[in-house]
């Protein structure tokens, strides 16, 4: 498909998602010949810096792009580096626009990018609103002969509440179609090959429900802990950070109806109509006894010591803030009724590791004997990152006298695959919203769908901020009471097992 010439506008450009994510990408889609012919990007921030030192800073002399650009030619490099600008807004976002929009307007004249216009808004999201508010007042927001389209980073609110006001502010200056509320998540390979594997094959899609299907696990952990983002983590929380957003997205995915077509649209309605059927959790009670969450402590290894999260650099020494979360939950609806979904993430544990894992029910009758009940379910193993890629396991018979049953594996890894170079999610956002293409873009009743289900979790904890709350130590799958969670002995799948 050809991509219309276009500018991308870069809210907040001197900081570090823009360099560390996005530049990154948007050289990706250079290299990979995937930018349209006439194409510029305006840096915007309130640092001083002129366009020497914003290409040296987030292109020549970039960590994140160094091994990349050691690769090419000078020349190739400094063509791509043309087509950077700086537009120093002055010490406040929250000011009239006209010299921003005579900046565009004559970089859109050298460029004849066609009055294409993407603002990618990489700021706090306090500034989303002031943002919008500012590019329509000076008339930039308004589809008079281009496209213009709203990129935005998460978090998308911190809860129900806020982000129903920040839909309604940003609906007040632009349509919800020129809205794009990226998560990163979407634009993993394997996440959207849930829906390839789940509505392109005949085998899975009768087996997808209580009939047969025991429960549902999913694992999200990291081994970093909150690094330099601890004054942001810290007022956000594993909950937030990761569940609300990439987790539920995934959850989505898996509990989905089939969709009519793979139109944006249809794909979109499903998935909200999926998270409008989570189990809303109502009394403390209730959540007290689905939910668990913890924080890393300080902890010894091999003699070293590693730090707790409240010895995190701008982290509150006496924080509650979750970084383990673990969650039980039930979807009401004709498919999923009785079936339990757990879902865990956390910082500082002994991998990084996300994966969904289908749990089959046992067979009806046992012919077969078998030691351990545990490994005869089959399983679904969904691996989002790393070694991406999906696993079956099944039984088997164990050679030699008698029937004894054993688990073997099916296994399918992308990287088998010949074509397996995996675009980065970022490249591939940035491409769709380049071709004005929503499907792995959140819509805004699909956030707050997803906000309706985590708020009275929110609420609950804050109120009871001693509850269910547990240290564990760095390296470990956090609080070791969270294997309880899981009822019938299963116990969460050590993503480590093969
Ligand atoms: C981000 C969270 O959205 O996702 C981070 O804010 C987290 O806390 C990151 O580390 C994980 O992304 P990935 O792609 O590395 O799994």
């Amino acid at each position: 498909k050809k991509i219309p010439n276009q500018m991308l506008i870069i809210f907040g450009a001197s900081g570090d998602l823009t360099t560390r994510k996005l530049i990154p990408a948007i050289f990706d889609l250079y290299k990979d010949g995937h930018l349209p012919e006439s194409f510029a990007v305006l840096g915007v921030s309130r640092s001083h810096l002129s366009n020497k030192e914003f290409r040296d800073k987030s292109i020549w002399k970039s960590p994140f792009l160094q091994k990349a650009i050691a690769k090419q030619e000078d020349d190739f490099i400094k063509t791509f580096a043309e087509k950077f600008h700086y537009h120093d807004l002055g010490s406040d976002y929250d000011r009239s626009y006209d010299d921003l929009a005579q900046k565009i307007a004559e970089l859109n004249e050298q460029y004849q990018t066609q009055g294409n216009y993407i603002f990618y808004l990489s700021t706090p999201p306090s500034l989303y609103g002031t943002i919008a508010k500012n590019l329509n007042e000076a008339n930039l927001s308004q589809e008079n002969g281009g496209f213009r389209r709203l990129i935005v980073e998460k978090p998308f609110g911190y809860d129900l509440e806020s982000a129903k006001k920040l839909n309604e502010t940003l609906h007040h200056y632009f349509e919800e179609k020129q809205v794009y509320r990226i998560d990163h998540y979407l634009g993993k390979e394997t996440v959207q090959n849930l829906l390839v594997t789940r509505f392109s094959n005949s085998i899975f899609e009768p087996l997808w429900n209580r009939r047969y299907i025991h429960h549902v696990e999913i694992t999200n952990a990291e081994t970093v802990g909150v690094e330099k983002r601890g004054g942001y983590y810290d007022k956000s929380g594993a909950l937030r950070d990761m569940f609300q957003s990439h987790l539920l997205q995934i959850v989505s995915l898996i509990v989905m109806e089939p969709p009519i077509s793979a139109d944006a649209e249809e794909i979109r309605d499903e998935k909200v109509k999926a998270l409008k059927s989570l189990r809303i959790m109502k009394s403390d009670e209730e959540i007290i006894k689905n939910t668990l969450r913890g924080q890393y402590v300080t902890t010894q290894i091999e003699g070293r010591t590693h730090k707790g999260y409240r010895e995190e650099e701008g982290v509150n020494p006496e924080s509650t803030t979750e970084t383990f979360a673990a969650i039980k939950f039930y979807v009401d609806n004709w498919r999923w009724k009785g079936v339990p979904f757990y879902v865990r993430t956390g910082k500082a544990m002994p991998t990084k590791v996300t994966e969904a894992v289908i749990h089959f029910k046992t067979p009806p009758h046992e012919v077969f004997m078998s030691q351990d009940a545990f490994r005869k379910d089959n399983k679904l193993i969904i691996r989002i990152q790393p070694n991406e890629g999906i696993l079956i396991k099944f039984g088997v018979k164990v050679p030699g006298l008698g029937f004894h049953v054993d688990q073997a594996n099916m296994e399918f890894y992308y990287s088998d695959l010949e074509s397996a170079q995996v675009m980065d999610a970022y490249e591939r956002l940035l491409l769709d919203a380049m071709q004005g293409d929503t499907t792995l873009y959140a819509r805004a009743d699909e956030v707050e769908a997803a906000w309706r289900f985590v708020d009275p979790i929110l609420k609950c904890w804050e109120n009871n901020p001693a509850v269910n709350t547990y240290g564990y130590s760095v390296g470990t799958w956090g609080p070791r009471n969270s294997d309880e969670m899981i009822e019938d002995s299963f116990g969460w799948r050590n993503p480590g097992d093969h």
